[in-house]
Formats: C-alpha cells, sequence, structure tokens
C-alpha cells in the first residue's frame, strides 16, 4: 500500500530528506510544507508554515498523511507532537519528532543544563540568572575567567550564544538581554558558562523512546569567513565521518553522553521519537555537551544522509512504531562533503530573487537546494541566505571536497559566497 507522507520544512536539510525518502522501496508520496524549488523535484509543494498547526492538519486529512516528519525545531518547540496527540483526528497520524517536553532540550538551555546535570552528563558548568537578577549576573561574571559564554534561554534563531573576551562587552550583552528585552522572551533567563577549549563534532542519533541507533557524525563550519573568522551562520558547510571521531572516542560519547540521555529521557517520563543532534567540544579527547538539538542539522544533513545506504523510511517508520530495534544500519564508509553556496550580506541582510544558472552543467556531485523557488518561467531564483548546499562522496576526503569545490564553482548566481576551506583543518587527522 502506498505511504502518504508529509515533510515540513524547506532549507537544505528537508531537500536532503525529501530526496533520500525517495529512495524508499516503499511506494510512497511525498509532500511538502512549504518546501523549496528541490523538493518541488521530489514531491508536492504546498505553502503551509510549519508553525500553522491548523493549516497543517488540513493538508494531513485532505491527502491522507500517514507519516509526518518535522525538520526544523520551531514547531517541535511549540507542540506539534503533543497537537497531534491531542487531536481525535490525528492521533493515529505518525510523527518523527519529539513532544513539547522533549523539545525544551533544544527550547529552553537552562533545562537542558539541569537535565545533563541531573544525569551527569559531561558539560560546561553553568549558572542560570533571571531577568531581575542582572546585578546578580553581572557580580558572577567578575568572578569567572574569561572568555565569557552567556546563552539566552530560548529560541533565538541562532543569535543567542555571545561570548566575548571583554567583561564590559559582556556585561552590556547581560544587560541587553536580562533588562532591555534584547531578545523578548526567550531572554528571560540567561545560562552563564564556562568556556571549553576543543574542537567541535555534531553527533546524530534517532531513536524511539526506547531504543537509538547512532547515525554518522558531521563537523559544521558555522562561522561566514575562511578559518573560522566573522559572524555565525546557520552552517557553511560540512564533513562526515570527522577523523578525529575515532572509535575511542566515540565510545566515551556513546556511554558518557548518549547512553544517559535516552534513559534520562525515560526515567523522566519524556516520550521521545525523533532525532537527537548532540553539539559537543571534544576538550583533549574527552567529549562535552555544548547543546542539545531536537532535529537533524543543517547542513549536516546534507552529508549524513548521502551515508547512510538502509531505507530512511523504514527507519523512521520502525521509530514511529517503538521498533527500531529491529533495524540494522548500514552506512557507506566514503566521506561525504557539502559545500553552502549563500548570497551576498548573509547573514546579516541580502537580497533575493537572483537568477541561478548552471545547475545542468553539475556532475558528479548532489545539488541539495535551500533557499530557493522556481518563478513561472520555470527558471531558478534565489530565496534565502543559504541557497544551495553541493556535496560529494568519495573514499578520499581531499578528492571529495575538490569535486563539491569544482561543482560549486559551475553554480552561479550574482553575490556568490563559498567558502573554500571546507575540511581542511581536518587534514592533520588524516
Ligand atoms: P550554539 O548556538 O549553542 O550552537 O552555540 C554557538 C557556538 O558557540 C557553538 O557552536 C560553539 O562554537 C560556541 N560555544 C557554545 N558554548 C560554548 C562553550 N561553553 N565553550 C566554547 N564555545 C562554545
Ligand atoms: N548546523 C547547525 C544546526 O543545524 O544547528
Amino acid at each position: 500500500m502506498r505511504m502518504n507522507l508529509l515533510l515540513l520544512g524547506s532549507g537544505g536539510r528537508e531537500h536532503a530528506f525529501a530526496w533520500k525518502l525517495l529512495k524508499s522501496k516503499t511506494p510512497k508520496k511525498l509532500w511538502i510544507a512549504p518546501g523549496n524549488a528541490g523538493t518541488a523535484l521530489c514531491g508536492e509543494n504546498i505553502n503551509v508554515s510549519p508553525n500553522d498547526f491548523e493549516g497543517i492538519k488540513k493538508i494531513v486529512i485532505l491527502n491522507k498523511i500517514d507519516l509526518v516528519i518535522v525538520g526544523p525545531e520551531d514547531p517541535l518547540v511549540k507542540g506539534i507532537s503533543d497537537y497531534f496527540k491531542n487531536d481525535k483526528e490525528l492521533q493515529k497520524v505518525k510523527l518523527i519528532g519529539p513532544g513539547k517536553q522533549g523539545a525544551m532540550l533544544e527550547g529552553s538551555k537552562d533545562f537542558a543544563k539541569e537535565f545533563m546535570n541531573r544525569h551527569d552528563i559531561p558539560t560546561a558548568k553553568h549558572k542560570t540568572f533571571y531577568s531581575d537578577e542582572c546585578q546578580k549576573a553581572i557580580e558572577y561574571l567578575s568572578s569567572i575567567e574569561p572568555p565569557y559564554v552567556l546563552k539566552v534561554d530560548g529560541l533565538a534563531a541562532g543569535k543567542g550564544v555571545i561570548i566575548s573576551g571583554d567583561i564590559k562587552q559582556a556585561e552590556k550583552e547581560l544587560e541587553d538581554i536580562l533588562k532591555n528585552n534584547k531578545f523578548g522572551s526567550a531572554g528571560k533567563k540567561v545560562v552563564i558558562e564556562q568556556f571549553l577549549n576543543g574542537i567541535e563534532l555534531s553527533v546524530f542519533v534517532v531513536t524511539d523512546g526506547k531504543s537509538y541507533k547512532i547515525l554518522p557524525e558531521a563537523k559544521d563550519y558555522k562561522r561566514i569567513g575562511e578559518g573560522d573568522t566573522g559572524p555565525n551562520t546557520g552552517g557553511m558547510g560540512a564533513v562526515s565521518p570527522v577523523p578525529f571521531a575515532d572509535n575511542t572516542f566515540m565510545q566515551k560519547v556513546e556511554d558518557r553522553i548518549i547512553k544517559p540521555t535516552i534513559n534520562g529521557l525515560h526515567a523522566e517520563n519524556i516520550s521521545y521519537k525523533g532525532f537527537i543532534f548532540i553539539g559537543l567540544m571534544n576538550v583533549n579527547g574527552d567529549p562535552y555537551v555544548i547543546e542539545y538539538n531536537v532535529r537533524m542539522g543543517d547542513p549536516e544533513t546534507e552529508v549524513v544522509l548521502p551515508r547512510i545506504n538502509s531505507d530512511l523510511l523504514e527507519l523512521l517508520v520502525a521509530v514511529a512504531d517503538e521498533k527500531l530495534d529491529s533495524i540494522k544500519l548500514d552506512i557507506d564508509n566514503r566521506v561525504a562533503t557539502t559545500v553552502m553556496l549563500v548570497s551576498q550580506g548573509y547573514p546579516g541582510n541580502y537580497e533575493k530573487g537572483k537568477t541561478i544558472s548552471g545547475l545542468e552543467n553539475i556532475s558528479g556531485s548532489l545539488v541539495f537546494h535551500a533557499g530557493t523557488i522556481i518563478d513561472s518561467e520555470k527558471k531558478y531564483l534565489s530565496n534565502g541566505g543559504r541557497v544551495i548546499a553541493v556535496t560529494s562522496l568519495d573514499h578520499n576526503m581531499k578528492q571529495s571536497l575538490h569535486i563539491s569545490m569544482e561543482n560549486a564553482a559551475k553554480i552561479k548566481f550574482d553575490g556568490k559566497y563559498y567558502r573554500k576551506d571546507i575540511g581542511k583543518d581536518l587534514f592533520k587527522y588524516l
């Protein structure tokens, strides 16, 4: 029987999901809300926001959707899973993504820190301050060493972490967040934490609430500039596997972080069916959690999914049906690299609507659309800061990067920018 699938989101992550779902041997039809020009090649886009739960409900009922896959964090933190569970007409629809409580792992930094402390999961030491405790927070700063790491408690579209070596600037940030409501209600609390010195890694786990599978890990390149300089972005590229994440290190991650996280969710009666993305720091060979996300990463998904040979739809159905232990993951041991093409000005202001050309010249890479639309003349136009991710696979990391870079150069749009140093920091581990 055909499965009807609805995928929520509109980034490169969602195009990668759509592409991979289509490869499943299960007969299926895919809808994407709202999607982009890339997902339109894989199924039918519907212009409804993932945060419009009533709109989503209409799509689900009209198209007899069997399985909903939630890409971004926002609808999860807003409680889309609970909305489905509490609605008579939606109760039976399978949904991949945690409930509101589980989504607090990403939705509240303070909740995540307390959760890790309760379950002895290694993370930076921290203290939380409320809006009426600005003075106390400022006094606390002078009792610790720089650099100062300040984290807005709630979702802040990737802008909620401030790291500063300058105490005056850190004090001003605290005032802006706690007194001047710079981040609105997301900034009602601030977490101040110890600075961790090391190299970052993104680890992905999928769980049905009982068992779990570890997906390929990845390294993300967050800063806009080469050599990891300039402001943070959503991610400018990614590599998987990551050479320093060897068996010894990954065993520590599993024993010290993944198992206690899954057991902790269970012990606290938090039902969780979906992805857990653990952003961690490798500090001299020991892993520490920087943050939890309750979804897959972007652009990490664009290197993680191409390395999974197993049937993704079967895997997701097993998650929904709590049968994940019956699945065996088959991973491609080639190196996947992705390079993100972005609009000039990103992550600040940028223009949209630039004509994209050269896509037909790509060979040997996968093209995942992020911020793109297709106009009435069937021309592709840019429609966001991150525009297109170019992913390649090869047994050799340098060759994989070479193919991605060559194809990245072939795609043209006004103001196109991409980092040419993705992966280069990893050569020393090869
Ligand atoms: P997040 O928004 O939580 O991903 O944080 C943004 C970035 O800030 C992370 O990717 C890290 O590079 C950095 N960061 C966050 N917390 C710490 C920490 N405790 N020590 C050092 N760097 C951190
Ligand atoms: N690439 C980091 C994220 O998805 O949050």
